[in-house]
C-alpha cells in the first residue's frame, strides 16, 4: 500500500473496509467479525501425501478481498497441488480450507464454482472441439436459476449474455465461432481465463496463466490481471518472479511442500531463507 495515493502494489485503490478490518488487531469482538470477513481464502494446516511423498505438508495462509496473492516456488514445490487440494480437484489428507466464512474443504469443483471460487488450469482445461463463445457459455451455465432447468429454451438466455460480455471484453469477437482447439497458445490461456470468470466468481485462482507465452502475450495478461483485481480476488501460482513482485500485494513462497515464507513482495524479497532456496538457486529472477 502506498500511503500518498491509497494505492497497492498493483497500483490499484484499496479495497478500504477490508484492508482496515485486516490490519484492526483491537481486542472487541466485533473486530475479531470484521478481521474474518477481511478474509475470503484460509488454507490451515493443509496436506496431501502422495504414497511416501509430502507433496503440501501443514500450509497455512490467508487471502484478503480485493488483493493479489501468490504462490511461488521452484519446480515440484507443490503449488499446482496445493490448487488441487484448494479447488476440489483433490481431497486433501489433513487441514481445512474456508472460503467466505465456511468450511469448504472436500468440496467438490461444480460445488464451489457455486459457491463462487474458480479457477484456470496449468494445462488448458477448453473444449477444443467446440467454439469459442460456446465454452463461455457453458462455462456461464452456473448462472441460470436451478429452477428453469426444466425449461432448456428459457434456461440459456442468462449464459448466453455473460458469453457475449465476455467476448467483448476479451476482445474474441473475431474468434466467437471458431473451434477453441485452433486458437494460437496465448489466447487459449487468454480463453481459459475468460472462461474461469464466466460463473462471476468472488475470488479467481490462476495457475501459471503466462506459462508457454511469449514475452508480449506475458505483458497483457499481466495487465489482463491487473484489470481483473480491481474487481475480483486473485490466487495466482506463477513461475515468473519478476511478473509476481510487480503484481501482487502478498506472496507465499513454498519449497518442498512446506511454506517458506510470505509477506508482501519486498518482505519476501529480502527473505534469507527465500533467497538461498529460491533467488539464490538460478532457478527464476526478479
Ligand atoms: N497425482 C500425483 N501423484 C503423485 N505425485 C504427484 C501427483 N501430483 C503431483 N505429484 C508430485 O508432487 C510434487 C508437487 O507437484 P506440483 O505439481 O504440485 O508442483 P508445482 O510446484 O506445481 O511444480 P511446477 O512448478 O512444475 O508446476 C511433485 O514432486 C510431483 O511430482
Ligand atoms: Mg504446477
Amino acid at each position: 500500500m502506498n500511503p500518498a495515493n491509497g494505492t497497492n502494489a498493483a497500483g490499484r485503490t484499496e479495497d478500504t473496509n477490508a484492508t482496515n478490518a485486516a490490519r484492526n488487531t483491537g481486542p472487541t469482538s466485533n473486530v475479531e467479525q470484521s478481521t474474518r470477513s477481511a478474509v475470503l481464502l484460509e488454507v490451515r494446516n493443509l496436506s496431501v501425501r502422495f504414497g511416501n511423498l509430502h507433496a503440501v505438508s501443514d500450509v497455512s495462509f490467508n487471502a484478503l478481498r480485493g488483493h493479489i496473492t501468490s504462490v511461488i516456488g521452484p519446480n515440484g514445490a507443490g503449488k499446482s497441488t496445493l490448487f488441487n487440494l484448494i479447488s476440489g480437484a483433490i481431497a486433501p489428507s489433513d487441514g481445512q480450507v474456508r472460503f467466505d466464512g465456511e468450511d469448504i474443504t472436500g468440496f467438490a469443483p461444480h460445488r464451489l464454482t457455486r459457491k463462487g471460487l474458480s479457477r484456470s488450469f496449468q494445462m488448458t482445461n477448453l473444449f477444443p472441439e467446440l467454439p469459442v463463445f460456446e465454452n463461455l457459455r457453458l462455462a456461464a451455465q452456473v448462472l441460470e436459476p436451478a429452477s428453469l432447468l426444466a425449461m432448456p429454451l428459457r434456461r440459456s438466455h442468462k449464459a448466453r449474455e455473460r458469453a457475449d460480455e465476455l467476448i467483448e471484453r476479451f476482445a474474441l469477437k473475431d474468434k466467437a465461432h471458431e473451434l477453441a482447439g485452433t486458437l494460437s497458445h496465448g489466447e487459449q490461456r487468454r480463453l481459459e481465463i475468460a472462461v474461469a470468470l464466466a460463473s462471476r466468481p468472488k475470488m479467481l485462482l490462476l495457475d501459471e496463466p503466462t506459462q508457454g507465452m511469449s514475452h508480449a502475450d506475458t505483458e497483457d495478461t499481466a495487465n489482463l490481471i491487473r484489470q481483473l483485481s480491481a474487481e475480483i480476488t486473485i490466487l495466482l501460482v506463477e513461475h515468473d518472479v519478476g511478473l509476481v513482485m510487480n503484481l501482487s500485494d502478498h506472496v507465499v513462497v513454498m519449497n518442498q511442500g512446506k511454506k517458506l515464507a510470505e509477506g508482501t513482495p519486498l518482505d519476501v524479497r529480502a527473505n534469507p531463507a527465500v533467497q538461498a532456496a529460491y533467488f539464490g538457486s538460478g532457478v527464476a529472477h526478479a
